[in-house]
């Protein structure tokens, strides 16, 4: 890269990092508009760490390029720092402090006055719904509150460009949607976001792009929308009252939806792909004339469900569409590579069916990551 783009909060190009013989990055064209959420989503050892460390200048690039703000990471690496702050994957906070002591010391060691830094704590302590654990020391604090005094620490200065690290990962709905609500205040007040997830859903939910990467390479990149209508508009699972017409309804659910059906170990389960709308209605639909098609032939359903595609499905159908057709799948990257979807099929185990939602490892063995989180 010679130059960089204005209006750009981040541009990256050919950006690598390698560790030994491991090439964690290897190669990474991002474009993040300033003022929006940037979703990074990838598995475990797909290089997101590795990629914001870089970024935010706590790892010296091996190759490429890569500008925030418009200031070099290699060369202008103390002018990108004045305007980062990093939330990392874990916990930075001291944990024999207390949530006040915590921001107390951070805003000092900032250069804050000691009254300013006490009433900064107290206010961010609110904010995050901590008043009442402000006093006790962060060893105490549950996983959720760990993650909001974190960010909370990371945002004492507001910054011009926060990372945040897979900051939900581990955490029950309801402090995933807290930590939610705090990273749209925080893009409210200014601030461009760039978030890493294993959560499709997350992505979905924050961000207004998304770049998938595996294997340190992004292998699709575009607004929600685009990645989702480009893998399917999701699933529709189905428990039959009768083992005996499974066969039946395979061959009604392939009719009435025109795409694969796969069939689980269990023996009156069924699970079939919605191919793409682009909207949740579109894919509630032709799930509803599937049923009816399945009860219109005598075939009792005993439960079902509607599910978004998983970061299984999508990473199955974006590396099984590169080798199908070299690559012209919409929304994604050129230089997606075909050892992809090797790793993909072992890391879901099956090569096929995409049922468990097993990336996140927070799978709950049933439709894990496909069924959609209540929003509550
Ligand atoms: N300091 C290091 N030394 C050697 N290898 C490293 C180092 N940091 C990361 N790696 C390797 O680089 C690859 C990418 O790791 P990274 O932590 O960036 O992945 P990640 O996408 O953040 O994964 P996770 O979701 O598990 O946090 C992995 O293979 C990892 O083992
Ligand atoms: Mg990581």
């Amino acid at each position: 890269m010679t130059t960089h783009s204005p209006g750009l909060a981040i541009e990256t190009q050919g950006l690598v990092k390698v560790f030994g013989t491991n090439r964690a990055v290897d190669g990474i064209d991002l474009r993040v508009p300033a003022g929006t959420v940037y979703g990074v989503l990838g598995p475990n050892g797909a290089g997101k760490t590795t990629a914001v460390k870089m970024l935010a200048t706590l790892l010296r690039p091996d190759d490429g390029e890569a500008y925030v703000f418009g200031k070099s990471v290699i060369r202008e690496a103390d002018a990108v720092r004045s305007r980062v702050s990093l939330t990392g994957q874990y916990a930075s906070v001291d944990e024999d402090l207390t949530g006040t002591e915590n921001l107390v010391l951070l805003g000092r060691l900032l250069g804050h006055h000691k009254g300013y830094s006490r009433s900064r704590a107290a206010e961010l302590l609110e904010v995050f719904g901590l008043t009442a654990a402000a006093d006790r020391q962060v060893k105490t604090y549950s996983g959720g509150m760990r993650r909001r005094i974190d960010i909370a620490a990371s945002i004492l200065n507001t910054p011009d460009l926060l990372f945040l690290d897979e900051p939900t990962t581990g955490l029950d709905p309801r402090s995933r949607n807290q930590v939610w609500d705090i990273v749209r205040a925080v893009v409210a007040q200014g601030t461009t976001v760039l978030l890493t997830t294993q959560y499709l859903e997350e992505a979905d939910r924050l961000a207004s792009r998304i770049a998938v990467i595996d294997h340190g390479k992004v292998i699709a990149e575009g607004t929600p929308g685009q990645l989702k209508s480009s893998v399917g508009a999701g699933s529709i699972h189905v428990r039959l009252r009768d083992a005996d017409q499974r066969e039946e309804a395979e061959r009604l659910l392939i009719g009435a939806l025109g795409s694969s059906v796969q069939l689980g170990s269990d023996p009156v389960a069924l699970t079939a792909a919605i191919p793409g709308h682009g909207t949740d209605l579109g894919a509630a639909e032709d799930a509803a004339r599937a049923l009816a098609e399945l009860a219109r032939a005598g075939i009792i359903v005993d439960d079902f469900s509607l599910g978004q595609p998983s970061l299984d499905e999508v990473f199955l159908a974006l590396t099984e569409s590169s080798v199908q057709t070299g690559g012209t799948h919409p929304g994604r990257a050129d230089h997606t590579a075909d050892r992809t979807s090797d790793r993909t099929s072992d890391r879901t185990g099956n090569g096929g069916g995409s049922n468990g939602g097993s990336v996140n490892g927070s799978s709950n063995g049933k439709s894990g990551d496909i069924v959609k989180e209540s929003a509550a």
